[in-house]
């Protein structure tokens, strides 16, 4: 080895041993700081390695998140908008359907049918007079058909006037026919066929009548009548119809302890209450003072007997009640067209000639009947009238947790003759049908 060599050699070894010496200090100093703060050592933020990968993984998983929860919000908002557009097309094509069901069919049958009923009131009168007298009605088949002291035959038993009438009559009953066994596809109410049915029967029998072919065993056609309930039948259909053309929606109704207390008993309430021939004498008297025919509310109607008693007399009823079980029981007589609304939130317009409300506004506190009273007067046409029945006294041991409310005739009169510009007509008192001990006080006003 050269001396240079040597020297250098020295060097390095002298920078060797210099640099061994440092590591081992380092190494001791490394074995002497602790092991978190020999990891903080190793990264660039202040953050050991683990840390760091622990804090990028949670960044992760919390942006998957976010992302996800986005995605589930921005598609349930999606679907819900794709929910709406498919509703809204529903409702358009729903819309559309019952124009054409008005268009197409109820509404001409509806016009033929009044057509007729108007000319028929005018038709045979003195006859109609007549029979009256005797106690009896007058019935165009049977008198067609069964007039043995007569030499004439058919129409020709009538006298000229009478014979126009008929004829107008027996042209309608022909378009009748014809929108009938054309447009029947438009019927949704499977129980409006045989009523259909029942009418057009009705209609040839009268014209072969009419023409003096029947003129043996009349006695067995005699059952073949106008089915009156045609009448609400199709006005309960058209009124359901404009409802979904006008889009209305079901409304909220409030509950309280009484119509609670409906709701539960509405199976006993029908087996007490559905016997209409308990109610003959309120009817015939309240049907003095409405023409056949007429539209009637009926206010609180319950589980529907005298919605189902009126239709099936030839009115037409729209009825209304705030337990919806009742509602559904009314309802279920396939003519009713009973919607779920309050006293408290009823607006119907002025169209109706008769407003029922038997028993129903004795549920009513001072203030809320004050207020029923002017909604359903407001709902009548002029010379409409109202007919109500009310408790003349208030057992609360009878109440069985319902609230009723006495109103005196005094209250009544203040309110509908003083506020409302009323005229009080009739009133008289009835034996309750259920308890059979309870009067009730009942009142006729017009408006
Ligand atoms: C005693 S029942 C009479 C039902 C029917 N009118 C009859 O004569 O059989 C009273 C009816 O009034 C209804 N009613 C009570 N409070 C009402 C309110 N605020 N609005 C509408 N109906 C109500 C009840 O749900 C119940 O059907």
């Amino acid at each position: 080895m050269t001396k240079m060599e040597e020297t250098s050699n020295t060097k390095h070894s002298g920078q060797m041993n210099s640099s061994c010496n440092s590591l081992a200090e380092l190494h001791t100093i490394i074995n002497v700081i602790p092991k978190d703060k020999k990891e903080e050592k190793s990264n660039f933020i202040g953050l050991s390695a683990s840390e760091f990968t622990g804090l990028t993984s949670s960044a992760t998983v919390f942006i998957s998140l976010f992302v996800a929860l986005f995605t589930v919000i921005k598609y349930s908002k999606d679907h819900k908008h794709q929910l709406n557009l498919l509703q809204r097309e529903k409702d358009k094509e729903d819309i559309l359907k019952a124009k054409e069901k008005i268009e197409k069919f109820y509404g001409p049958l509806n016009a033929y049918l009044e057509e007729s009923r108007v000319i028929y009131e005018h038709f045979a009168n003195d006859e109609k007079k007549h029979l009256k007298k005797q106690g009896e009605y007058f019935r165009t088949l049977r008198y067609l058909t069964n007039k043995p002291e007569s030499k004439t035959k058919g129409i020709d038993r009538f006298k000229l006037h009478d014979q126009e009438l008929l004829n107008h009559i027996l042209n309608i009953s022909d378009r009748i026919i014809k929108l009938i066994e054309e447009n029947s596809g438009y019927i949704d109410n499977s129980a409006l066929h045989p009523l259909l049915g029942k009418l057009a029967a009705h209609y040839r029998i009268i014209k072969s009548a009419s023409e003096g072919k029947l003129t043996d065993q009349a006695e067995h056609l005699e059952n073949i009548v106008f089915p009156l309930e045609i009448n609400g039948a199709i006005n309960s259909e058209i009124y359901k119809l404009t409802k979904i053309i006008n889009n209305s929606k079901e409304a909220t109704v409030l509950t309280n302890k009484t119509i609670d207390f409906y709701n539960k008993n509405h199976l006993d309430y029908y087996l007490q209450t559905s016997n209409s021939s308990d109610m003959k004498f309120t009817y015939d008297i309240v049907r003095e003072f409405v023409p056949n025919g007429s539209k009637i509310l009926d206010a609180g109607c319950g589980v529907g007997r005298d919605t189902k008693y009126f239709i099936q007399h030839g009115f037409k009823v729209v009825s209304f009640d705030a337990s919806k079980n009742m509602v559904e029981m009314c309802n279920e007589y396939p003519f009713a067209c009973c919607e779920h609304l309050s006293f408290e939130i009823i607006k119907y317009p002025p169209v109706f000639d008769l407003v029922w409300a038997c028993a129903s506004l004795l549920h009513l506190n001072e203030t809320e009947f004050q207020s029923a009273l002017t909604k359903l007067h407001r709902s009548l046409k002029p010379s409409g009238i109202l007919y109500f029945s009310l408790k003349s006294k208030v057992d609360k041991s009878k109440s069985k947790g319902r609230d009723f409310f006495q109103h005196d005739f005094q209250r009544v009169k203040t309110i509908l003759e003083s506020n409302l510009s009323m005229t009080h007509i009739k009133s008289w008192s009835t034996v309750s049908s259920i308890s059979g001990a309870e009067i009730f006080e009942n009142y006729i006003f017009r408006k």
